[in-house]
């Protein structure tokens, strides 16, 4: 970790849940709890908690739980010593220089490395393109319609006519093979390591920062034995779904849409048509990561893919993710073109501007896409569509605008605006009432699957939360005694953490934890037993002691596994003597009087 404790309990301290939280999701009081929508998931009803007294977060909806760092983590996609810089800020705390662990300066010098490389190779490609030899790619480019500037700016090269020029290279300033292999630019096998890319024209792939992360590598002549592009594989720096090429560019314009297109040669055509603000997501089908990139930036988005069908299927895949980043959607009409690089090389930049301009809703091109696969004429295929056209609607949630969508479709579809506004009322009742009730039972289940769920968590929460249970158990059961590694550390955490202080903070255990994986998992642990409502004294101690039994008793199970193993049968008698024990200590733990 790169801060020691003190200061990240002194951050953390400094900065209330409630109101950190409070600032992203709107929280309403209830008891010493406060409730909200869960920002990471969808749900109608809330079921995400935020409590002050622990300093923790748990959705019972999704499950996700943690302290106040965890939470900036998952909201933002920060990384741990992120979280804990911004709290610091936003508290006014200094804080020390950061620390790295060896494991830390491995992993970012590794990164690193491979930006350097990535870089160094554009510049390779980027000379090469300038030279005699890569006259035939100038040229092509060129044919292409792209200009000096537009090349320079997008840092286009050539991959030479093949051999090892640019491995050399590397190699000559000192990068060795197993992170050269890693760049994936290379091939590597018994005949020699090989520059993967030649002969191609490169476009380098550059992220939000503008780092060089990969490459795309294209082909100049047609070809039936080689794929049009060649790309870079996904590498410790290149993630193909969380980036979008052309976002460096894209995400300094004004405008308050992105462009979203399909290719390398669209967006840069696009972008030198003065569209600074088109993204391409590269051949592969839209990821909410990429959408989420997105709506960093802007809530609209105008898609411009492809107008033949595997482009139209990929819009209808992308307009529901979009819609999940809370984005707005519309669709580009291209005809007779098809795509935004060809459209703007026949008719020119204005007039693709005016196609912008009438690109249609998200919804509209839905719904045109179902009624072109019907014919219109029949009533029944005509019925089918209205109602599917209803059920469309009818999750529309905003109110006004739902209300506009019938108006309007009604009228584009020919269909009777009171029936179909009756019909869309009444599925959107049933929707809701459908979501709402598979919410529930998806509750109950989870539940259910907690109450059998795992003793060892169950009773970590009720250690944790009381001092009392904490002064009985300590004496009688070890952290060894917890089978499962994470449960085994919290127990070490908070044993010290009591005996060191007399008291221990939740928020502070989870973030002993340096991944936001354990610290969401150390977060549920602690708070497993704890919104089980008005268990009484009586029932409380009943359960502790059923617990301490359960948990000892496999904890002995197992020992005596390991006994038997190594053929130490004086511990085995020693551990069965404990076993048969068990009995009289729930006896003696229910009668213990408990010092809450
Ligand atoms: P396109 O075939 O539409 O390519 O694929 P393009 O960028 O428009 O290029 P031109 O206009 O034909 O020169 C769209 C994107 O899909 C990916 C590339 O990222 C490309 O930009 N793709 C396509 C591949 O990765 N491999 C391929 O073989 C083809
Ligand atoms: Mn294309």
């Amino acid at each position: 970790m790169f801060y020691d404790d003190e200061t990240i309990a002194r951050v953390r301290e400094a900065n209330d849940i409630v109101d950190v939280v409070g600032s992203y999701v709107r929280l309403t009081r209830r008891g010493s709890s406060y409730i909200g929508l869960c920002p990471f998931h969808n749900e109608k009803t809330a079921s995400f908690n935020v409590n002050r007294n622990m300093q923790i977060y748990k959705c019972f909806g999704c499950g996700k739980a943690g302290n106040v760092f965890t939470f900036l983590m998952e909201y933002d996609s920060l990384s741990f010593s992120d979280a804990v810089k911004e709290l610091a800020d936003r508290a006014g705390i200094p804080l020390p220089e950061r620390e790295m662990t060896e494991e830390e300066k491995q992993r970012r010098n590794i990164r690193e490395k491979l930006l350097e490389i990535n870089k160094a190779a554009a510049g390779y490609y980027y000379r090469l393109l300038r030279t005699e030899q890569g006259a035939p790619a100038y040229r092509y480019l060129k044919g292409r319609a792209l200009s000096d500037e537009t090349m320079q700016k997008f840092g286009l090269g050539y991959a030479g006519k093949g051999g090892s020029g640019l491995y050399d290279t590397l190699k000559a300033q000192g990068y060795s093979d197993e992170v050269l292999h890693e760049s994936g630019i290379f091939s590597f096998s018994e005949r020699g390591v090989y520059d993967k890319f030649w002969n191609r024209v490169i476009f380098p792939y550059m992220d939000k920062n503008g780092k060089v992360i990969a490459f795309g590598a294209r082909l100049m002549t047609p070809s039936e034995k080689y794929p049009k592009y060649l790309n870079s594989p996904e590498t410790k720096v290149f993630i193909k779904g969380k980036n979008l090429y052309g976002m460096h560019l894209a995400r300094h314009s004004h405008e308050k849409y992105m462009l979203l297109c399909e290719g390398y040669m669209d967006t840069i055509a696009l972008h030198q048509a003065g569209f600074d603000n088109a993204v391409g997501s590269m051949g592969t089908a839209l990821t909410p990561a990429q959408a989420k990139l997105i709506s960093d930036y802007v809530k609209e988005v105008v898609i411009t893919y492809d107008q033949d069908a595997a482009g139209r299927n990929a819009i209808l895949r992308a307009i529901p993710i979009l819609k999940e980043a809370g984005i707005i959607t519309r669709v580009v009409d291209m005809k007779p073109y098809k795509d935004p690089d060809e459209f703007i090389k026949e008719l020119g930049a204005e007039e693709y501007r005016k196609r912008v301009e009438q690109a249609v809703t998200a919804f509209d091109f839905e719904a045109e896409s179902i009624h072109e696969k019907i014919d219109p004429k029949d009533p029944a295929q005509k019925t089918k569509f209205d109602h599917e056209l209803a059920r469309k609607l009818a999750s529309i949630e905003d109110e006004i605008e739902r209300y506009n969508y019938i108006e309007a479709a009604a009228r584009d579809y020919n269909i009777d605006r009171d029936a179909l506004t009756r019909r869309v009322n009444e599925l959107g009742r049933q929707l809701y009432s459908e979501e709402v009730a598979k919410e529930t039972q998806e509750r109950a289940a989870r539940e259910k699957k907690k109450g059998g769920k795992d003793a060892e968590q169950m009773l970590i929460s009720m250690i944790a939360n009381n001092a009392g249970f904490y002064r009985m158990a300590k004496d009688l059961i070890t952290k060894e005694d917890f089978s499962d590694p994470l449960c085994n550390k919290i127990v070490g955490i908070i044993y010290d953490s009591y005996e060191s202080t007399g008291e221990i903070v939740h928020a502070n255990i989870v973030s002993r934890f340096e991944e936001v994986t354990d610290q969401e998992k150390a977060a549920g642990i602690l708070n497993s037993a704890l919104y089980e409502d008005d268990i009484d004294e009586d029932e409380m101690k009943k359960a502790f002691a059923d617990l301490m039994i359960r948990v000892l008793g496999n904890s002995l199970d197992s020992q005596q596994q390991r006994a038997l193993e190594t053929d130490d049968a004086k511990l085995f008698q020693e551990l069965m003597f404990r076993k048969n024990d068990l009995e009289t200590l729930r006896d003696r733990l229910l009668r213990q009087k408990q010092e809450m």
